[in-house]
């Protein structure tokens, strides 16, 4: 007996205890980088082997202290800043799966446990990669949301909820219904988000689900009401009135309320495993076709009867299992990692690696994006890694293969000193990089002076980012003005240049001078001044000396300009080299045309925005606009006099409509001109 009570209740050796504490820290940091901040550092994937790694520990050794366990929790731990409400019913989470055997495992799993040879109906659709929302309806009205928290209690988010015009505020539904679902943004809505954010001077977000997430986390309700938020319903909370018998018959019900649900052609109804793997196949073969991110498919028992059979085990129902999509992650070598310097000076590791195929597309280069990054993963120079294409384009090294490092491979350290013009670098406690501080750095000035004559700036078609590299390294210009100095004789310097090409490179820089406020403003190179607010300043102050002479007072005017564009506006405007460089500029000939805005066009004194695509191209578009006197505006808000929408178009019709915005068609912006 006391053998047998050994045997089963083995003493935890030091080293699994050590293995165990580690998996609970790094599960619960990872946890609280993902639900609290908002900022994953690790793929979902990889999360989840970790967490099955913690769950085959705590299996193996029932006598670990598993009371600092994540796997105690479903979930994130919950938020201070927002009250908290139980739910009445617990929110789970899924198991795992991540191929076609582990879902017939599931399958089997199943009749096992109904101990029954009869099919089992499935309900399989997608696994929508947002963060999940439980709606609380009473006597017809939308009374609160909730996240899932820890699954047991969640934080009240109602007023951001609020704000997403898909989800119905009343329903015909006279008693309680919990409505679940997942909050998200469309892959176009995340792209347009992100540009505004540039546009704006913001941070970009890694991934619709973080931008969404980040909305909903917010206190101020503002925040989710210009972010476009979309809701899908999938399963319910409690409920009373209705008689609920499968899931079909759910989401059949909550179509009819008026909440969103996948449509039929998204979702298989199948009582045959082959038809659920080759669904499987299917979806993943298809999933960037698809306007919203999804990471597998979710396959739940048909029946209520059978799932209430079925009961839970551990923080997961026995009725279904999430059969998640693995990433494309190949495996290739860092040959170098060079350290580049942008036009703000700012310092980024690349890995140079092994060509390689991924996702069909070839990958040489990845950007490491900091120091932390880089001790994080612990990347060195030749190291073997693993590649994917986060969001399925940017290429990232997910992790090394430390199998395969070389005995003698060092630790890699982004110089102090800017690797270009020998600067000691400055890193800010809120900057993630480091950056080199000489505006005259070699480095900054080429990026610089590429912006400044890039097509959208100044637009020299001939003076291309070859050039500008030789030219700097002669020496031949230090400064945006020197370009307006340059001649035969001093171009003749370099090789390779024949007279052909020199007259060409002159005739380019020639052509350059007469602009537009708007263009030269943004050619400058202002940090967070974009194109879009480029033109706000010229349009608010006219002239280059007003906008020189400008102050905070009125650069706080500009509705679309942050307490962060009008800083950067004004240091660069403190800086005499600075001024004095754009007055050698206009010596040298610039000209402002009257900008492409007609002040007497027939659009005159309304403003547009452009959304969806159109027959002809966003730019061509802009340009009829503003040369018939219409000003373009960036976001949908109660000023603007009209939306122009083409297909396909994202959330800001919706917007629109809200704040009884006039919707147009491209055609019917014609017609307008045709007074
Ligand atoms: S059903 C018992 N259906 O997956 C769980 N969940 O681990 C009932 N999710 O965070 C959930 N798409 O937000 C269900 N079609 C779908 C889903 C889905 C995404 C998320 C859910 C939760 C996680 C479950």
């Amino acid at each position: 007996m006391l053998n047998m009570l050994l045997f089963f209740h083995m003493p935890v050796s030091k080293n699994i205890l050590l293995q165990y504490t580690k998996l609970v820290d790094e599960v619960n940091h990872h946890n609280e980088l993902y639900h609290k901040l908002d900022q994953p550092k690790i793929s979902d994937y990889d999360y989840d082997l970790l967490f099955q790694k913690l769950l085959d520990l705590e299996k193996d050794h029932p006598d670990l202290d598993t009371s600092r366990s994540p796997s105690r929790k479903a979930g994130s731990t919950v938020l201070d800043a927002f009250q908290k409400h139980p739910h009445r019913k617990p929110m789970l989470s899924l198991s795992n799966s991540y191929n076609e055997e582990d879902l017939l495992e599931f399958h089997g799993r199943v009749q096992k446990f109904l101990r029954s040879e009869d099919k089992v109906e499935y309900f399989a659709e997608l696994k929508l990669d947002g963060l999940s929302m439980e709606l609380v309806y009473e006597k017809g009205k939308l009374v609160r949301a909730l996240t899932r928290g820890d699954g047991l209690i969640g934080e009240d988010v109602t007023h951001n909820v609020l704000t997403i015009r898909s989800i119905p505020q009343s329903i015909q539904h006279k008693g309680l219904l919990e409505v679940r679902g997942e909050v998200l943004i469309f892959k176009k809505d995340f792209a347009e988000l992100n540009e505004q954010q540039a546009e704006l001077g913001l941070p970009e977000f890694a991934n619709p689900r973080n931008a969404a997430a980040g909305a909903i986390r917010q206190l101020d309700s503002k925040i989710a009401s210009r972010r476009p938020l979309k809701f899908f319903a999938y399963a319910l909370g409690e409920y009373d009135g209705i008689d609920f018998a499968s899931q079909a018959h759910t989401e059949k019900t909550f179509k009819d309320l008026g909440f969103p649900v996948l449509d039929d052609s998204l979702i298989c109804i199948t009582n045959d495993t082959d038809k659920l793997i080759a669904y499987y196949k299917k979806i993943e073969t298809q999933r960037r076709l698809l306007p919203y991110d999804i990471d597998g498919i979710v396959v739940k028992v048909n029946s209520f009867k059978l799932q209430e059979e079925l009961g839970m085990v551990a923080r997961s129902p026995r009725w279904a299992t999430a059969t998640k999509f693995k990433p494309e992650k190949v495996e290739t070598q860092i040959e170098d990692i060079r350290v580049q310097v942008g036009r703000t000076g700012a310092l980024t590791p690349v890995a140079i690696m092994k060509p390689v195929k991924v996702s069909g597309v070839t990958i040489t280069n990845a950007t490491l994006h900091n120091q932390d990054e880089i001790n994080r993963k612990d990347i060195r120079i030749g190291d073997f890694v693993f590649v994917q294409r986060a969001g399925d384009v940017i290429p990232e090294i997910t992790e090394v293969n430390l199998s395969k490092r070389a005995k003698k491979s060092e630790i890699f350290i982004i110089p102090l000193k800017c690797p270009v013009c020998g600067t000691k670098t400055i890193k800010e406690e809120v900057d993630a990089v480091s950056r080199c501080p000489n505006s005259n750095c070699p480095a900054v000035l080429k990026e610089s002076i590429k912006h400044f004559v890039s097509r959208r700036a100044m637009n020299m078609e001939k003076v291309g980012d070859k050039l500008i590299e030789a030219l700097v390294d002669a020496d031949l210009i230090k400064t945006f003005s020197d370009l307006y100095q340059l001649n035969s004789a001093k171009l003749n310097q370099l090789e390779r240049q024949g007279d052909k090409s020199i007259s060409n490179i002159l005739q380019s820089i020639e052509r350059s001078k007469p602009t537009t406020l708007a263009k030269f403003i943004y050619a400058l190179g202002i940090r967070f001044v974009g194109e879009q607010t480029a033109k706000l300043l010229a349009d608010h102050y006219l002239t280059i000396e007003k906008f020189i002479d400008s102050s905070k007072e009125d650069l706080e005017t500009i509705p679309e300009i942050g307490p962060k564009v009008s800083v950067a506006i004004l240091n660069a405007l403190k800086n005499k080299n600075f001024i004095k460089e754009i007055r050698i500029l206009i010596k040298s000939g610039i000209i402002f045309q009257q900008s492409a805005r007609n002040h007497s066009g027939v659009l005159t004194g309304l403003s547009f925005l452009v959304t969806g695509t159109l027959p002809v191209k966003r730019d061509e578009a802009h340009q009829v606009i503003e040369s018939n006197g219409g000003k373009l505006l960036s976001s949908v808000s109660s000023k603007l006099s009209y939306l122009v929408v083409g297909d396909d178009p994202g959330s800001k019709i919706e917007k629109a409509r809200s704040v009884n915005v006039k919707i147009i068609s491209w055609d019917e912006l014609l017609k307008m001109l045709e007074v």
